[in-house]
Order: structure tokens, then C-alpha cells, then sequence
């Protein structure tokens, strides 16, 4: 499913050149390494600026925090997640309100998003799903009119356009995640905060260090989300690659698109105006779980991004109390669920493995 060390092989003498510039230092927490890396990225999202904080549900929890939502707050979300976009909104005490997925995307679906929208809203918080933005255009129009927020989870999507914008810059407040197997991952934990808002960005940055400033006087309640240096000059080694890496991960993408054409199953859609950095290559079937098990059995990886929408699960779901969604609450995001199938996708894989697993996808469908 995924190489990491193959990557890590072609960096290997840069990334530990650089760590040892941060031990030689000692200077273990934030600091050049982490400014240095934020800067990077600075200029791939104008006009938003970044703070390199310590893992992406940590940015999220941050973004929320900064914007003061709260108990008795709503924050709309997609149902068809993983599972820290809905736990950030817990963990300030306001309440997850779902809205189903486009088909096509697996993003949000705009049009729904208005019918959802109550006094008690505060926060829309759209996911850019697999590397590609949701449609930001009618869901900032939505947010204006009710005078909202728009916190981009952009975990999955650092370096993904939409009409030419980049994924970060088109909200308000964007988090990003370094998990490892993103497509810019970290030695370990690591994320960022994004925003083009100063006072917005000042307001993190307090956050990131225990709520303080100056030095043990606290304005706010924070958290310890700082970034590790490692971190901030491992991705700042990496970080150069990124734009080659997604372009690689394109490329990738529209040969399966081209060898699976005609399959019975559907592959990935882009929608209008993204430029798409295929975090996952999800595909779909209606034998999903048989097609699993027939690739498994061929020595294909794949994996199922995600196999309960966060509407139905144990912690959120009805109980029998009226307290939460039940099943059919959100359908196309639970037919998603029944049916995604994410391949190998990653920079370096090669021609002859997409070509194995395509040609493996055909026998399975009786279409090889
Ligand atoms: C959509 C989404 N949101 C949030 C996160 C949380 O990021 P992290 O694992 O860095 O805390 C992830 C990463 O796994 C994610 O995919």
C-alpha cells in the first residue's frame, strides 16, 4: 500500500545532516528549524502564513480555540472523515452537526449545507478528502451570510488548488497534518495552523505555548502543541520535494484512471477547478470487501478510507436516547463507506505495480 522507506533512501543523508544540526543546537522545541520550515510553506499557501504546531487534530483543536468556539456552539462537518475532525469540535464542547458528501467528491455537499445552519451555528468545517478541496466557492458564500467561520481541514491536501487558490488559503483557518504517510510526513507527530488573518495567526501562536505572552503571564487557556525541531527540519528537507511529489502522485492517478476505464468499478472524480494531490486513490465497488480480499490474495495492498461514517459510530451514534444520527441519516456518505477501495499510491511506485494492480482489478471484475 505504501513505501515509506523508499523515499526516506533518497533524502537519507540530507534529512540526518539536518537533524543533527538541530542536536547539535539543542535547540529541541520551535526555533529556527520549525520558522524555517513554516516559511517554506508560507510561500506555497499566499496569503496564508503558518505555525508549525504538533500534530494536525492539535491544529484543529487550536483553530477552534482561536475562534472561540465553544459550548453551545454547532460546527458543521462532513459524516465521511477520519475521525480527529469530529473530535476537535467535542473536545471544545460545541457539537458536530453532519452534512452528507457529494458522490462524486467524498466532499461536503454544498447545497445541504444551508438547511443546516441554526442560531447556535458557529463554524463551517469542510475536509479536502483524499487531496482535493470541497467546494469552497458556495460554502464560503453560505458562511457569509450567516456570518461563519470556515475552517479548512486541509489534513489530507497541502498543496491542492482550487481556481489557482491553494487548499489553506481558501477559508478562514486551515490545519494540516505531517502524519507520516501524508504526502509531506514528518518523522513522527507534526501539523500546522494556517491563516491569511493576523490577529487570527497571533492568537495560535499564544495558543501553541500554554494561552502565554510574555513569558509566564497567560492570556488564554492553550495547550503544549508546539512543534518538536526535528520535525520542522526533517519537513523542512522534504518539503522542497512536495510540488515533484504530488505531481508524481497526478501522474499516478490518470494512469489507473486510464487503465481502469471500462472496469466495473468507478474511479476517482475531480471536481470543478481543483487541482488534485492524491493523498488516497479511492475507487469504488459494489464487491468492495471480495475485491479487497481478491487484491490481498494477489499481494496488492489497499485499504477502506473509512469504513464507518462518524455519524454511526459506537461514540457518536444513537443510543436510543434521540441523542445522535442513526443509520440512513447521511446515505451517501454510508454507501461511501460500503464501498471505497483507496490503492497504492505514493511518488515512488512504478509503472509495472500500477500496471499489476490495474490489470488485477480487471481479473477480479471479469473485464481482463
Ligand atoms: C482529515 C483528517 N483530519 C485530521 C487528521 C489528524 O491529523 P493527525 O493524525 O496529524 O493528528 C487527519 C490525519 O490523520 C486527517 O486525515
Amino acid at each position: 500500500m505504501l513505501d515509506l522507506k523508499a523515499q526516506y533512501q533518497s533524502l537519507r543523508d540530507e534529512i540526518r545532516q539536518a537533524i543533527d544540526g538541530v542536536l547539535d543546537s539543542q535547540m529541541c522545541i520551535l526555533g529556527p528549524a520549525v520558522r524555517g520550515f513554516e516559511e517554506q510553506i508560507d510561500e506555497m499557501i499566499p496569503p496564508a502564513r503558518t505555525l508549525g504546531v504538533s500534530n494536525g487534530t492539535d491544529a484543529l483543536l487550536i483553530a477552534l480555540m482561536a475562534l472561540e468556539v465553544g459550548p453551545g456552539d454547532e460546527v458543521i462537518l462532513p459524516p465521511f472523515t477520519f475521525f480527529a475532525t469530529a473530535a476537535a469540535v467535542l473536545r471544545v464542547g460545541a457539537k458536530p452537526v453532519f452534512v452528507d458528501i457529494e458522490e462524486q467528491t467524498f466532499n461536503i455537499d454544498p447545497d445541504l449545507i444551508e438547511q443546516a445552519v441554526t442560531p447556535a451555528t458557529k463554524a463551517i468545517m469542510p475536509v479536502h478528502l483524499f487531496g482535493q478541496c470541497a467546494a469552497m466557492t458556495p460554502i464560503n458564500a453560505v458562511a457569509r451570510a450567516h456570518s461563519l467561520h470556515v475552517v479548512e481541514d486541509a489534513a489530507q491536501a497541502l498543496g491542492a488548488k482550487q481556481n489557482g487558490t491553494a487548499a489553506c488559503a481558501l477559508g478562514d483557518i486551515a490545519c494540516v497534518s505531517f502524519y507520516p504517510t501524508k504526502n509531506l510526513g514528518a518523522a513522527g507527530e507534526a501539523g500546522l495552523v494556517a491563516t491569511a488573518n493576523p490577529d487570527l495567526l497571533e492568537r495560535c501562536r499564544i495558543l501553541r505555548n500554554q494561552g502565554m505572552e510574555p513569558r509566564y503571564e497567560h492570556h488564554y487557556v492553550g495547550g503544549n502543541f508546539r512543534m518538536d525541531a526535528i520535525q520542522g527540519a526533517v519537513l523542512g528537507v522534504k518539503g522542497r520535494h512536495l510540488a515533484e511529489w504530488n505531481a508524481k502522485r497526478a501522474e499516478h492517478a490518470s494512469l489507473y484512471d486510464r487503465l481502469l476505464g471500462g472496469a466495473s468499478v468507478t474511479t476517482p472524480s475531480t471536481g470543478e477547478g481543483n487541482t488534485h494531490v492524491y493523498h488516497q486513490y479511492t475507487i469504488r465497488s459494489a464487491r468492495r470487501d471480495e475485491l479487497k480480499s481478491f487484491l490481498a490474495d494477489r499481494g496488492v495492498g489497499s485499504d477502506i478510507h473509512y469504513p464507518i461514517p462518524l455519524h454511526l459510530q459506537p461514540c457518536l451514534r444513537d443510543h436510543g436516547d434521540g441523542a445522535g444520527n442513526g443509520a440512513g441519516d447521511f446515505p451517501v456518505a454510508e454507501q461511501a463507506a460500503a464501498e471505497v477501495l483507496s490503492l497504492p499510491i505514493y511518488p515512488e511506485l512504478t509503472r509495472e505495480k500500477i500496471e499489476y494492480v490495474a490489470d488485477s482489478i480487471r481479473r477480479f471484475s471479469g473485464d481482463a
